[in-house]
C-alpha cells in the first residue's frame, strides 16, 4: 500500500557542516504521506522545516536515508534522474514568490513547460484564469501585488500538472485577505486530488489541513 504513497521518508537525516560545527537539521525522520492528503508541517524558526521540504522536493539529498516520490526511491540516482522525478512529480511554491522580473506574467508560468520542452500557451493560461489572473497576463510582477504574485507562483507550480505540491511560507508574505485567497486555491487543488504539504505557521491553514506534523530540533514530535 505505502509504497505508491505520494512521499516516503525513511530515516532521513541532514547534517551541514558550518567549520568545525555540524547542524543536526533533521534526525532520523520517517514520515509517509499518501495520495490526496494535506499535510502542514509546523515548529519554530530554524527547527528543520524548509529542510525536511527541500528533502521531499529532492531540491537536496539527505545525509543517510532515503526519500520515495510516488513509489520510486531517490537514493543513488543521478542529478539528471532527480531533475526528471522533480518535473514530473513536484511543484514548488515559495514565500519569496521567486519570479523572473523581466518576463511577463503568462512567461513566467510557461517557464517550467519549456524547460520540459512542452511549451503550452493555452495552459498556462487556462491556470492563471484558474487563480484569478485572467487579465494579467501582459503584467510584470513588479506590477503585482503580493498575492497577485503568490498566486502567479501558484499557476507555475502547476504547469507541468505534478501530482504533488510542496509550498515553503506560502502565506509568509500576504495580508489576511491574500492569505485566504491562497489557502481557498489549496483547498480547491486538493479536491481536485493533488497531494499538499505546506509549511505554515498560518494557524488557519493548518486547521484546514487533514494532518498537521510538527518538528523541533529536526524530529517529528507528534502526527
Ligand atoms: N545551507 C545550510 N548550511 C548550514 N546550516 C543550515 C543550512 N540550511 C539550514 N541550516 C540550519 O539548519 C537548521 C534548520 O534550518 P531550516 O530547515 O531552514 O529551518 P526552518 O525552515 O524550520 O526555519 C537551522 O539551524 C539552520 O541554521
Ligand atoms: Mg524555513
Amino acid at each position: 500500500m505505502t509504497d505508491k504513497a505520494a512521499i516516503i521518508l525513511d530515516k532521513v537525516c541532514k547534517y551541514y557542516h558550518r567549520g568545525s560545527e555540524t547542524v543536526h537539521a533533521v534526525q532520523n525522520v520517517s514520515l509517509t504521506i499518501n495520495n490526496g492528503e494535506y499535510v502542514a508541517i509546523v515548529g519554530h524558526s530554524g527547527s528543520g522545516k524548509t529542510t525536511l521540504l527541500n528533502l521531499m522536493g529532492c531540491l537536496d539529498r539527505p545525509s543517510k536515508g532515503d526519500v520515495s516520490i510516488t513509489g520510486n526511491r531517490t537514493a543513488n540516482r543521478s542529478e539528471k534522474e532527480l531533475t526528471e522525478i522533480r518535473k514530473n512529480s513536484i511543484g514548488f511554491i515559495f514565500q519569496q514568490f521567486f519570479l523572473i522580473p523581466t518576463l511577463t506574467v503568462l512567461q513566467n508560468v510557461q517557464l517550467p513547460a519549456l524547460f520540459a520542452k512542452n511549451p503550452q500557451d493555452k495552459k498556462a493560461a487556462d491556470y492563471l484564469q484558474m487563480v484569478g489572473l485572467g487579465k494579467r497576463l501582459k503584467h510584470l510582477p513588479s506590477q503585482l501585488s503580493g498575492g497577485e504574485m503568490q498566486r502567479v507562483a501558484i499557476a507555475r507550480s502547476l504547469i507541468n500538472d505534478p501530482p504533488i505540491l510542496l509550498a515553503d511560507e506560502p502565506t509568509g508574505n500576504l495580508d489576511s485577505h491574500n492569505a485566504e485567497t491562497i489557502m481557498n486555491l489549496f483547498e480547491k487543488l486538493n479536491n481536485q486530488g493533488k497531494t499538499i504539504v505546506v509549511v505554515t505557521h498560518n494557524r488557519d491553514l493548518v486547521k484546514r489541513c487533514s494532518r498537521a506534523v510538527h518538528i523541533e530540533d529536526g524530529n517529528i514530535k507528534e502526527n
